[in-house]
């Protein structure tokens, strides 16, 4: 193995060591904490695990957590009241709405409730459509732990090429859209991509973003490439990400692990926004 491991666990608690700080000096200005209010309907397993994180993480981040856990069978209209009162309220500063919603609820109506400026998840059309061209909003918490790992491992992101695989809402289009900002020359590459490997073997920077286990081989990557690996895929052997990561660590420069590489910067990056939040909304 030569590769750099990047620490993410270690980059993400400097960052809410950081946010704990600043939220602290929020208070004592403010009058109040910072809130986020984090909302979860039914009960599927690993979305009540990671809920529960993100309020121990927002406590412990001196900021003040509001869950609010439906029934499964909550209605939409129901949903939305819940929305329309987290946007009216001045302790609320971000709202998170837990995905995946249950079949009867549509996600796009939820999401498009939600006041923009309290949108800290950043999946709100105006928010996507801030990030796209170049104005202030909040930006989607994976792709920019994403951008902070890329950014203290590289420094300055220039004229590097990058590689984006998968084109979600909530990874590709906005990792792509933060690295163009950052002055990379980015590829888009998804399902359909011809010759992916070819892609990737010209990038200085790979972004795997597709839920697929193991699908990037670790001979496709340029040596000395920086490798940042999004997937979290459940398999037999525990958690394994997109990209064959004993291959890739051979000849890449450096690269996340999972788990403990992205994950932990993805609640990080969401204390983040909701401090960002409390200032502009209190401002
Ligand atoms: N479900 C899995 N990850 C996320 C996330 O980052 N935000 C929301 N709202 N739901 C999720």
């Amino acid at each position: 193995m030569s590769a750099e491991i990047i620490d993410g666990k270690a980059a993400a608690a400097r960052l809410r060591a950081r946010v704990g700080e600043i939220a602290a000096a929020f208070e004592a200005v403010a009058g109040r904490k910072a809130g986020l209010a984090v909302v979860l309907v039914g009960a599927d397993p690993a979305s009540s695990v990671y809920v529960k994180s993100k309020g121990k993480a927002t406590v412990a981040a001196n900021m003040a957590s509001f869950e609010h856990r439906l029934p499964a069978d909550t209605t939409e209209a129901d949903l939305l009241a819940l929305v329309d009162a987290l946007n009216a309220d001045p302790a609320v500063d971000g709202i998170l709405v837990q995905l995946p919603l249950p079949k009867h609820i549509r996600e796009s109506v939820v999401l498009t409730r939600i006041d923009p400026d309290k949108d800290v998840d950043g999946f709100h059309p105006v928010n996507a459509g801030r990030l796209a061209t170049g104005l202030n909003g909040f930006v989607p918490c994976t792709p920019l732990g994403c951008l902070m790992l890329l950014e203290e491992q590289l420094g300055d992101l220039s004229g590097l090429d990058a590689v984006v695989i998968g084109r979600s809402n909530i990874v590709g289009k906005p990792m792509a859209a933060l690295l163009t900002k950052a002055s990379a020359t980015v590829t888009v590459a998804h399902s359909r991509t011809k010759d992916l490997s070819s892609h990737v073997a010209r990038a200085d920077i790979v972004v795997a973003a597709v839920g697929i286990p193991h699908f990037v081989k670790g001979e496709w990557i340029k040596p000395g490439a920086t490798v940042i690996d999004v997937g979290i895929n459940r398999t037999e052997d525990g958690l394994t990400g997109d990209v064959d990561f004993d291959g890739a660590a051979s000849v890449a420069g450096a690269i996340t692990p999972v788990p403990g590489g992205v994950g932990p910067m993805t609640i990080a990056c969401l204390l983040r926004n909701t401090i960002v939040a409390a200032h502009r909304n209190a401002g």
